[in-house]
């Protein structure tokens, strides 16, 4: 295989130039916070790199992780990357191309005996023998269960396929849970968020196809690099915090003018993320930035667990 043939090539096919293909690796370098120095290895790993097979499966969820990376507009780089990597099975993508999931899922398996990587997007409902979520007429837990004990590692994407999420909130009656707590052995990587930051999914391939082996992550399998600090401590409204200076209503000239949102229920002190640096859209912007406090969506269970975010 020559690199024109794999995720490069496939890069370059979807109009990414070398130069903008060098300042992507460079970018999702630092979103591993790695130092630039590693800029140029990884950039001739993912030159090296076979299109690394994915199956991204979806269970009970609002296709938002999907969303995040098939936007209809102008895609991100790290989008272009996802996209550039064989997709081998994508219920959403493959609407429509083959009557029965089950035989495309199944074939797609077959192809890659030697592994691929799994992408769980939703919640796994685990009440009921799972007949609450059916793909093809089979439990959605016993496909993911399948799906992952032949992979080379999965990664849970977005708040329902980490811990349950919204399903899971109260008041959901069908025992919805994340892939780690129904799947026994293997590698299993957690990138929460709702929407999970495709920024920080491809970098998770990214350093999987550099490195050979997922990022670092802490007892939550949260991938250090993205979750390792607070927002709030990342914050640029975080002066205006230490000097008392906070909004009190939606969109006030104090909002206005970059003061604090934590007195507007903002969540950037007990949440765990690389918004603030990362950002949204290419560094664009991110919640707070926007004017709109944190409600915590990067952190576990935040349906039930960040509160009253809505109720000023
Ligand atoms: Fe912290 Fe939120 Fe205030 Fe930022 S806006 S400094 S994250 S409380
Ligand atoms: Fe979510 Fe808070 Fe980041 S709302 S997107 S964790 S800033």
């Amino acid at each position: 295989m020559t690199g024109e043939e794999g995720l490069y090539g496939a890069l370059l096919a979807r109009g990414l130039s070398r130069r903008s293909f060098l300042k992507l690796c460079s970018a999702l370098t630092g979103v591993l916070v790695l130092p630039a120095a590693y800029a140029p290895r990884v950039a001739a790993a993912v030159e090296a790199a076979p299109r690394l097979p994915l199956v991204w499966l979806r269970g009970q969820d609002c296709g938002g992780d999907t969303a995040a990376f098939l936007r209809s507009g102008k895609p991100t780089a790290a989008e272009l990357l996802i996209d550039s990597l064989s997709v081998e099975y994508h219920e959403s993508l493959m609407a429509g191309e083959q009557a029965d999931p089950s035989a495309s899922l199944r074939e797609a398996m077959a192809r890659h005996p030697h592994g691929y990587i799994a992408v769980v997007e939703g919640a796994i409902p685990a009440a009921q023998g799972g007949t609450f979520c059916l793909v093809g007429g089979r439990p959605f837990v016993d496909i993911v269960r399948e799906v992952a004990a032949g992979a080379l590692g999965t990664i849970a994407v977005g708040g329902c396929a980490t811990d349950g999420g919204a399903p899971a909130a109260s008041g959901g009656v069908t025992s919805a849970a994340g892939v780690e707590s129904i799947v026994i052995g293997g590698t299993v990587v957690n990138l929460p968020g709702c929407p999970v930051n495709v920024e920080n999914l491809a970098a998770t391939i990214v350093h999987f196809v550099a490195f050979k082996e997922f990022p670092a992550t802490d007892s939550r399998r949260r991938p250090l690099f993205a979750y390792g600090g607070l927002v709030h401590n990342q914050c640029e409204r975080r002066a205006h915090f230490e000097f008392g200076e906070f909004s009190t209503a939606w969109g006030d000239e104090a909002a206005q003018k970059g003061w604090c949102l934590y007195k507007m229920g903002c969540k950037g002190p007990e949440t765990y993320a690389n918004c603030p640096t990362v950002r949204y859209g290419e560094g664009r912007s991110w919640p707070v930035k926007a004017g709109h406090g944190c409600i915590g969506c990067h952190s576990p269970h935040f349906w039930d667990a960040m509160g009253d975010a809505y109720l000023r």
